[in-house]
């Protein structure tokens, strides 16, 4: 599937969107655009591609998010995507991290549009796939309107028509990434005005969404939704995103109700734990990804707590899940010690 122009995906997360969080993603949405993390070209260009770019054959929809600035390898790195089967690539222009700051790519280059724009060319004249831009609203005092819209400006005219905007600013000194993604305020209305003013760009708008109510309200001003660290850590979030943001419901084995539909997801993803162990993949490095599957309903914090205390010892994924599912299936007959759980069932 080649078509991005798409209605939710699934932020880019360091450390959290990898190729196993995409699989258990994908069991939850078949619709939702998926990202990797960020790669910077150095990793693409040098590093052990099937470990970095090697994905599963179901993921896509999956877009490809690089890091850098030099359009020659930029353009390289992209080539290295679209050879790997990525559906899209997108250069980072967000990331606050002093790290990337050195690196002289990721929010910093809110400040270089020509050099952002050099970048889309380079990358478009070397894939056949979209290239996009994912930006801030803009860093440090440089956070007015204007500049945002001179930023987009700039970088379309070298031919991005797709940008996804985090809406708030990036403080390059003195906030560390977290708080990078929390402290500047979100104004949605800059992006919503970005789309007035440029209706035949694609602007998809991300920060701070946490439902499908919210994003079909934000739909109603943007073209896309992206939604980040709620797809995470309350991934079932997504459980209903196909039959609300596409009218394309999902079909998977009914179960009468959401606990026990995400039970079966849990087996399939433990049955993936499996093999992929089989192959080498550390248990732990792969159950951390299911651990907020349930949130809010009895036993869920036992759920997570025996994944979390087992999954480094552990050589058989699917005992592990069952084992952990009994918490959330009967919860009444599995709680230990007479220490009742106290959370509401309140799944979406
Ligand atoms: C742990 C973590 C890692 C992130 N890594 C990236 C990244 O590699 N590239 C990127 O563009 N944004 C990255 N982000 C930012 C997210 O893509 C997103 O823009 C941000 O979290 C706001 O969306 P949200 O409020 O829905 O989480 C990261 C966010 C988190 C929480």
């Amino acid at each position: 599937m080649r078509d991005t122009a798409n209605r939710l995906s699934i932020a880019p997360m360091m450390e959290l969107t990898d190729r196993h969080y995409r699989y258990l993603a994908r069991r939850l949405s078949r619709c939702a655009v998926l990202y990797t993390e960020m790669l910077t070209t150095g990793a693409v260009l040098n590093g052990d591609k099937e470990y970095l770019l090697g994905k599963d054959a179901g993921d896509n929809p999956v877009v490809l998010q690089l890091g850098g600035s030099d359009p020659v390898a930029m353009a390289e790195s992209a080539s290295v995507g679209e050879a790997w089967n990525y559906d899209a690539i997108n250069m980072n222009v967000g990331c606050p991290s002093d790290r990337v700051k050195s690196g002289r790519f990721g929010a910093c280059l809110m400040a270089e549009p020509e050099l952002v724009g050099e970048c889309v060319q380079a990358m478009q004249a070397s894939v056949s796939i979209p290239v996009t831009v994912k930006c801030r609203l803009g860093i440090d005092r440089d956070d007015s309107y204007d500049a945002l819209k001179g930023f987009v400006d700039t970088v379309a005219s070298k031919g991005c028509t797709h940008f996804i905007v985090h809406a708030r600013k990036a403080w390059l000194d003195g906030l560390s990434p977290r708080e990078n993604r929390s402290i500047p305020p979100l104004r949605y209305e800059y992006v919503y005005r970005l789309k007035q003013e440029f209706p035949s760009l694609r602007i998809d708008i991300n920060g701070g969404i946490k439902t499908l109510d919210e994003t079909l309200e934000h739909l109603e001003k943007a073209d896309g939704v992206m939604i980040g660290r709620e797809a995470y850590y309350n991934p079932a979030v997504l459980l209903h995103a196909d039959e609300k943001i596409y009218n394309t419901p999902f079909e998977r084995p009914s179960h009468q109700d959401t606990v026990n539909t995400l039970a079966g997801i849990a087996r399939d993803y433990a049955r993936y734990m499996q093999n992929q162990y089989e192959s080498g993949v550390r248990i732990n490095a792969m159950s951390r990804h299911v651990v907020a599957l349930y949130q809010g309903v009895p036993g869920a914090r036992l759920w997570r707590r025996h994944l979390s205390e087992n999954a480094s010892k552990a050589t058989d994924a699917i005992t592990l899940v069952e084992q952990a599912l009994n918490f959330v299936l009967s919860p009444a007959s599995s709680t230990p010690l007479g220490c009742p759980e106290t959370e509401q069932r309140h799944v979406p």
